[in-house]
């Protein structure tokens, strides 16, 4: 595929290439919510072409029959199955700390688990499991894998995210964990906005470190994701839905395609860059995420610790050279 300047406005076009087979042999891959849907397709079609995958599931037995898929259609290339629990820090930080215990390489994340839920839960920690799965745990996990991820650039980094945030989406600053008023599409589209918001930060942040980001909406795929929904709207949304195998296909389009290999901080649909609302264009909504998100992960804290460890460490120092 090849990228060019698009005449009409700032967006880019991309024209079609065929890809080798193989051609993620050697590289390593991390898909989240990989037991079912287009996680699945995506960890299936990676796995055909040679990379290995890791799968990061919640449910053994659900992880162990996608593995089993999985390893089928690459071959029996030996992917991995990671439990974690996404609803859970502590989980996350469990599962992070044994994928860096047995990897010193990781090529491609891929941030796609999500899901709706019709009634307000809350997480152990005490968030909204909305934004908390969607949004938070992919800001944790990517976190805690940057840097074996900066030691194996050129990386990339994939946040599923949705039309949905361009249908009503909007940050809750008020109220984040919609705690005053709780509505399946209110909650889903923020946490989806979120994605693209946490996309176009980490991107910028990342700028010379040889890491993409980049986010996308995999189109209407017929998954589980339905489930709970009347089943009129089922009927309905299956009649006009996409396969997971086709709703696959823009991330693993961005998981391995030449000419995306130095674009980051875009929003592809169809595999093609694609405007996004102006909310999720917000710069500033951006940042104030960020710094968020650092205090709801505990990411911040981590972060003032460190500096305060370094500056003592500093300071030892310098009484030690005083000394001597
Ligand atoms: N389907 C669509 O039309 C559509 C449209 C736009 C965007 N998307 C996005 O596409 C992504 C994939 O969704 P899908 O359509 O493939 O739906 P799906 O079949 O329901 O897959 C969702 C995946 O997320 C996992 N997950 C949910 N909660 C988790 C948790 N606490 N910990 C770990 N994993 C968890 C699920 O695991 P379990 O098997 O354990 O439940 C499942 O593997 C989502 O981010 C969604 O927002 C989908």
């Amino acid at each position: 595929m090849r990228i060019q300047p698009s005449n009409s406005n700032s967006e880019t076009m991309v024209s079609q290439e065929t890809n080798s087979p193989k051609e993620m042999s050697g590289k390593v891959v991390l898909i989240t919510g990989a037991s079912s849907g287009i996680g699945l397709a995506t960890a299936c079609e990676l796995a055909r072409r040679g990379a290995h995958v890791i799968l990061l599931c919640r449910d053994k037995t659900r992880g162990e029959a996608a593995l089993a898929k999985v390893n089928e259609a690459g071959g029996n290339a030996e992917a991995e199955l990671l439990l974690v629990d996404l609803a859970s820090f502590a989980s996350i930080r469990a599962g992070a700390k044994q994928f860096l215990a047995t990897h010193s390489k990781l090529d491609v994340l891929i941030n796609n688990a999500g899901l709706p839920l019709k009634d307000r839960r809350v997480t152990v920690d005490g968030y909204e499991e909305v934004f908390a799965v969607n949004h938070l745990s992919h800001f944790l996990l990517t976190h805690l894998l940057l840097p074996v991820l900066k030691a194996s650039a050129p990386a990339r980094i994939i946040n599923v995210s949705s039309l949905a945030h361009a249908m009503g989406g909007k940050m809750h600053w008020d109220d984040l964990m919609l705690e005053k008023s709780y509505k399946r599409w209110p909650a889903y589209s923020q946490s989806k906005l979120a994605n693209i918001l946490f996309t176009i930060e980490l991107a910028k942040r990342l700028k010379g470190e040889g890491i993409t980001v980049n986010t996308l909406h995999p189109g209407l795929v017929d998954t589980r994701f339905t489930r709970g929904h009347h089943p009129i709207f089922q009927k309905l949304f299956r009649m006009v839905a996409i396969s997971a195998e086709q709703g696959a296909q823009t991330s693993v389009y961005l998981a391995t395609s030449k000419d995306v290999e130095n674009v980051t901080g875009l929003y592809f649909v169809k595999m093609k860059p694609h405007k996004t609302s102006a909310r999720a264009r917000n710069e500033a909504d951006a940042a104030r995420l960020w710094k968020m998100s650092e205090k709801l992960t505990g990411i911040a804290s981590e972060s003032v610790a460190k500096e305060a460890q370094k500056e003592a460490g500093m300071e030892s120092e310098k009484a030690l050279l005083k000394a001597a």
